[in-house]
């Protein structure tokens, strides 16, 4: 009896965890200019944390690597190359692209990693690195659903 009524208390809890913090996502970025994932599943109106490892050794200057949730519908090669120009502002443009942002985090160099948190409503959000070039071969898409 008393075991069950253990189990129910770790099983509520558990349940209480996901609600409450949602999901954690990691995902990893490398020197061959690829995430390791390209499109990630999750659960509309609920709180995600997203960590992006970089698990490159190139330096930051060379091979940097964000991770940039774009609005849906963001049209990422007219975002990308605002990004290029963007170096002040570590490749987050600030002109009216800004706008289509919905989360970012900083660019990582070796073995740093950044996490950000992010609610969705239902549909298919774009994601990119922004460090120039990258966006080419770094994209994927999140599905909210
Ligand atoms: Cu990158």
């Amino acid at each position: 009896m008393v075991n069950i009524m253990k189990k129910t208390t770790i099983l509520l809890s558990l349940l209480l965890t996901s609600i409450c913090f949602g999901k954690q996502i990691v995902v990893t970025s490398d020197d061959t200019m690829k995430f390791n994932v390209s499109e990630i599943t999750v659960e509309a109106g609920s709180e995600n944390k997203l960590l992006l490892k970089n698990v490159g050794q190139m330096p930051k200057s060379a091979m940097g690597h964000n991770l940039v949730i774009l609005k849906a519908g963001t049209d990422i090669n007219k975002f990308g190359m605002a990004a290029m120009t963007a170096a002040a502002s570590a490749y987050i443009p600030q002109d009216s692209n800004k706008s289509d942002v919905i989360a970012h985090t900083k660019i990582l160099g070796p073995n740093e990693s950044d996490e950000i948190t992010f609610t969705l409503s239902k549909g298919e959000y774009p994601f990119i690195c922004s460090f120039p070039g990258h966006y080419a071969m770094m994209k994927g898409i999140i599905i909210s659903k």
